[in-house]
């Protein structure tokens, strides 16, 4: 039976880069005769909203709640649509109301590429952020008062639930065990933000007794991302909440040399409701337009994509196939992030090419 992929491609390099997404899917799905079927929304996209007035039609849960997965690219045109408006209105709503709690992010310094850290080398920097994507900072609890008065004061409340906490930490041990060296670090802020983060703590503290094989370390954020850039080595599962989450998983990718390569899952594990797979970069309205993104990122994020769908060899082959490209470093195929000349195209072809050899 085919399997049915909801399609959002959203904002500037987000429509430049899902084609290659989809190209190499296509390549896996002959190569490894999985039946895909794709369907495009236009909606979740600023221009729908300067059309619509609204990131979303009020039936986008309906419309989308049957599917197997849905293949997301960037949202965000901040010169169109204010970032809170277009990312609150789409992204943020599939996270949320698909209960997509886990935000799987792979940092991997791939062959060919450079990192900008001084001598590390493919192998030196390999693992996972798993951020929980639904609660935390990331609230609606909040709100603004006496405004336009200079008593004027805005509060926007860190909410973590014992479910919420204890769920995304249990995903990042269990992935952990998976790992050769069986390390999870927690990322915490529990000497300066004195309530939700020793909790934090102590569910970690608490949920580590279930898992004895696993070596718990944690750092307080402000370190942690100083360890990203001088020992991303030490690093094997990072867990943390919804913010430092995000903070985490730009600052790896880059000590990889480029978010433009960078993944990641929303997943909702129960399989209550899709997931959803996207890059972890955004619309970079600054090369929009121009064909030379990176596709890497939407590209894995759909091998990521196979995985989750129980098909994790043709995973496997798109992930090589990405390796295989970056190794051989023909710099007309590569894009400018990674040294190249090429164009978003031309590396997404290489890539498709090579999930089919
Ligand atoms: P960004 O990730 O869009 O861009 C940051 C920098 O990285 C830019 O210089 C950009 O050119 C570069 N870059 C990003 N992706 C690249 C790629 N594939 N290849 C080569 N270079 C790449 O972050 P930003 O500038 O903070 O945000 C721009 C817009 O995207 C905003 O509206 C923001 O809210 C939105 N955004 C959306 C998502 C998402 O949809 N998941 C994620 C992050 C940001
Ligand atoms: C990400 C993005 C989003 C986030 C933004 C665009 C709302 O930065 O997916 O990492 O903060 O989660
Ligand atoms: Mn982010």
């Amino acid at each position: 039976m085919a399997h049915r992929i909801a399609i959002i491609a959203g904002d500037g390099i987000g429509t430049e880069v899902m084609p290659e997404g989809t190209r190499a899917l296509e390549a896996a799905a002959k190569r490894f005769d999985i039946e895909l079927e794709f369907t495009t929304f236009e909606f979740g996209s600023c221009d729908y909203y300067l059309e619509h007035g609204k990131m979303l039609p009020d039936d986008w849960f309906e419309q989308l709640k049957g599917f197997d997965a849905l293949f997301y690219g960037a949202v965000g045109w901040p010169d169109k649509v204010p970032d809170h408006i277009s990312l609150w209105g789409s992204l943020l709503q599939f996270r949320r109301r698909f209960d997509q709690y886990i935000n799987l992010r792979p940092c991997k310094l791939m062959p060919g590429i450079k990192s900008p850290l001084a001598g590390r080398e493919p192998g030196d920097i390999d693992f996972y952020v798993v951020r929980e994507n639904t609660e935390g900072e990331y609230s609606s609890v909040g709100g603004k008062m006496y405004e336009g008065t200079e008593r004027e004061i805005v509060i926007q409340e860190t909410v973590m639930s014992r479910t919420g906490v204890d769920r995304v930490l249990k995903y990042a041990f269990e992935l952990a065990q998976t790992r050769p060296r069986k390390k999870l670090t927690s990322a915490t802020k529990s000497n300066g933000i004195s309530i939700t983060m020793p909790y934090w703590d102590e569910r970690v503290i608490e949920m580590a007794k279930s898992y004895p094989e696993i070596a718990v370390d944690k750092f307080h954020i402000d370190i942690l991302t100083a360890n990203f850039v001088l020992h991303p080595d030490w690093f094997d599962v990072v867990v943390g909440s919804n913010l430092f989450g995000d903070i985490l998983s730009d600052l790896g990718p880059a000590c990889t040399g480029t978010i433009g390569i960078a993944p990641s899952a929303n997943i909702n594990p129960e399989g209550n409701f899709p997931s959803l797979f996207e890059p972890v970069h955004g619309s970079a309205p600054d090369i929009a337009g121009k064909g030379i993104a990176n596709p890497i990122g939407q590209i894995w994020s759909g091998a990521m994509m196979l995985e989750h769908l129980g098909y994790k060899e043709a995973g496997d082959a798109i992930v090589t196939a990405i390796e295989e490209v970056l190794s051989e470093g023909n710099s007309q195929v590569l894009t400018r992030d990674v040294g190249g000349q090429g164009t978003t195209e031309s590396l997404g072809k290489a890539i498709a090419d090579a999930v089919s050899r």
